[in-house]
């Protein structure tokens, strides 16, 4: 492959000296209906728009150009699912035609530009067929992850107001049916907000009943004419994604069409090395940001090819599913999370699944989601003989912040532990408490100089203040990403974990505030503290401490199976909420605040200090002797 002719250091220092010059170029890599008039500005608000006066459409720049430049032979999407034992190939004149036809039928249902419509699918061609004809539209999508539970999706209905919701009438794990239809129509009764139709994609392994002049056949949709490409504003909503915060209430992280697009073709480039025409594995959910960008958007808009997955990477049929996939498909890149590789670790230790598989095409591991521990990172890498790079990104900013850029040259080689170096466009700073830089090796919280690059959220979906509040009024003139971290001597930045009562459960990004929140309400619990306990498979799950009302004669077991099945009917089962343990007392500082730093630390068996102000210190070696009976936490799980 031909390195860019930019070095990573060039290139790094030219988005942060000129970033209007440096994203200029990139946007010239795309096709505008209207070129932009203005490469940075600012909103009414404050925040940072990139390209507006531009117009473009995302679903033309992903199907419709690379038909018009030859490609429509070429495959767009493999589509490759053990559990429902189908394999099917869609070249980019096809899923140009069926997205057509979709984006015909929804207009035909009312979906006008700028209307939301909500896509609760698992990883299916037609999930993406719908998103993308959401972006023919104008239409603004967002998919809610199929793990989630009814009331997940309630709150996601009454925040997004979809006129449409499209649901598929089930997925399968491993080899459990998970029947989506109950699910959706119980979201709806809760909701407030009514969409005005749900559209029912049938699958042969679940058939959902419709409910006549609500329900629409999902195929009954493709029999429209087809829907041309409306042009949106650059800085037009894409899609709104959904993601924890430290409440109940999830963020509505909003993406542009024009920054988005931009962004993600460069990034197929510069961090993935990839070129039009190659394909990409993305082993992830197309309910997270890593399926929006990596299955979808980005592949399609470079012109490459994409393998959508519908398993997981263990027991579907077996740890070897990622390798196959790899060499049947010829992945140059394979990305998943550090969670898939250690739970493929853990059934083929000695990496024998690899063999048989040809996969002297691929190029690189890339991981994401949560920090990839050293073990993790030295075992794939030997068994498959390629560079792992660990890299480092969120639901906020759609693509990644720190990576190792293999399409740039001279770029610093990946290291066990790190997620490397800042992407060009990304100004990285290690802040201390009071937002001032701290020096090398010091840990501190991780935040970007403004204006963030293309791609990244412009801001919460109608809720300007929260994003003002929740990223950006910490400390003017920076982005706060809610991760702790440090940089060492050598440049390379360390991310270390969330800061905020956010945890990270099998790549999943979970919310402790909304756990807490939903314990709380048992009728037993006066006050409880949830943590995200480390985990040698998830990397984290959340472990729940309570305090009993005086009075409350529940047992502990009792209570414990009243709270697993609350959070899995509220959350979901990926939650992986199994334990709940009844203490006498709650750790505080004297001010009331629960040291949840500490008694996570105490689980995980790592070293601490008590905090001085706390104001009983003899309720951890209490809390100690529960978790070790229980054998909850690290420290005390009997192996
Ligand atoms: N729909 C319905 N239920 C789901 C689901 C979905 N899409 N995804 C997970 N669940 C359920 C599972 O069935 C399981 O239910 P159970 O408690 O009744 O058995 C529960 O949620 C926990 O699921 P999971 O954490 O996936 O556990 P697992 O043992 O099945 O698999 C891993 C473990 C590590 C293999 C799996 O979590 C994984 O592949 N993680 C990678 C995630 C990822 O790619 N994240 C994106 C970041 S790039
Ligand atoms: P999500 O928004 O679901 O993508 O989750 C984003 C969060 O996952 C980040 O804030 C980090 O806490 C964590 N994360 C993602 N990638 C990495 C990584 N490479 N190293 C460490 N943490 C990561």
């Amino acid at each position: 492959m031909e390195p860019s002719p930019l070095t990573y250091a060039e290139a790094y220092a030219a988005s942060l000296a000129d970033p209007a010059a440096f994203w200029a170029e990139q946007a010239r890599q795309i096709h505008w209906f209207q070129e932009p008039a203005q490469t940075l500005s600012q909103d009414e608000n404050g925040f940072y728009r990139w390209f507006a006066g531009g117009r473009l459409n995302t679903c033309y720049l992903a199907l419709d150009y690379h038909v018009a430049q030859g490609r429509a032979t070429q495959p767009a999407l493999h589509y490759d699912s053990p559990v429902t034992g189908t394999k099917a190939r869609y070249t980019y004149a096809e899923l140009l035609d069926l997205t057509a036809r979709f984006a015909g039928g929804l207009h035909d249902l009312g979906v006008l530009p700028g209307d939301r419509v909500i896509i609760y699918m698992p990883n299916m061609p037609e999930a993406v067929v719908a998103m993308l004809a959401c972006a023919r539209l104008g239409a603004v999508h967002s998919v809610v992850f199929g793990g989630f539970a009814a009331h997940e999706l309630a709150v996601r209905i009454d925040d997004a107001e979809p006129v449409v919701v499209i649901a598929a009438a089930g997925g399968m794990e491993l080899d459990k049916v998970i029947p989506y239809k109950p699910l959706l129509d119980a979201a709806i009764e809760q909701a407030t907000h009514k969409p005005s139709h749900t559209v029912i994609c049938q699958r042969p392994f679940v058939r959902a009943a419709l409910v006549p002049g609500r329900d629409v056949d999902y195929r009954e949709l493709l029999k429209a004419p087809p829907a041309d490409c409306v042009a949106v504003a650059a800085t037009d909503p894409l899609y709104i994604l959904y993601t924890s915060g430290t409440t109940g209430k999830p963020k509505g992280v909003v993406r542009d069409n024009g920054g988005h697009a931009v962004a993600l073709r460069y990034s197929m480039e510069a961090i993935y090395g990839l070129q039009p025409g190659e394909t990409i594995f993305a082993g992830s959910d197309i309910g997270w940001a890593v399926g929006h960008s990596y299955i979808v958007y980005a592949p399609l808009i470079m012109g490459a090819t994409t393998v959508l997955f519908e398993g997981k990477p263990v027991r579907t049929p077996d740890a070897g599913t990622f390798w196959r996939l790899a060499a049947e498909y010829e992945a140059r890149v394979v990305f998943t999370a550090p969670t898939a590789i250690r739970a493929i670790k853990k059934e083929d230790p000695a990496g024998l699944l690899t063999q048989g598989h040809d996969l002297s095409r691929l190029r690189y591991l890339f991981l994401a989601g949560e920090r990839c521990d050293p073990a993790t990172y030295e075992w794939a890498g030997r068994v498959l003989g390629v560079p792992v790079i660990d890299h480092w990104w969120q639901t906020e900013s759609g693509w990644p912040m720190l990576a190792t850029p293999v399409g740039l040259a001279e770029v610093p080689p990946p290291r066990a532990g790190s997620a490397g170096h800042p992407v060009p466009g990304y100004a990285v700073q290690i802040l201390d408490e009071t937002g001032q830089p701290v020096p090398p090796t010091t840990t501190g919280l991780v935040a970007v100089r403004l204006p963030l690059p293309p791609g990244c959220l412009p801001t919460l979906w109608h809720d300007d203040e929260r994003f003002r509040r929740g990223y950006l009024d910490a400390f003017p003139g920076y982005y706060l990403s809610g991760d702790g971290g440090y940089q060492d001597a050598e440049g390379y930045f360390f991310i270390m974990g969330r800061v905020d009562d956010v945890m990270n459960v099998a790549g999943h990004r979970l919310s402790t505030g909304e756990m807490e929140e939903l314990v709380a309400a048992h009728p037993a619990v006066a006050e409880c503290a949830v943590l995200g306990i480390a985990c040698e498979l998830r990397g984290q799950r959340p472990v729940g401490l309570v305090v009993l009302k005086d009075g409350a004669t529940i047992a502990e077991p009792q209570l414990e199976q009243e709270l697993v099945a609350l959070i899995r009917e509220k959350i979901g089962a990926v939650a992986s909420f199994r334990h709940a343990l009844v203490v006498p007392r709650l750790p505080k500082t004297r001010s009331g605040k629960i040291l949840r730093k500490t008694l996570r630390q105490l689980a995980d068996g790592e070293a601490f200090t008590i905090p001085p102000t706390i104001d009983d210190p003899l309720i951890l070696d209490e809390i100690r002797t529960r978790l070790q009976a229980r054998g909850v936490g690290l420290a005390f799980e009997k192996r």
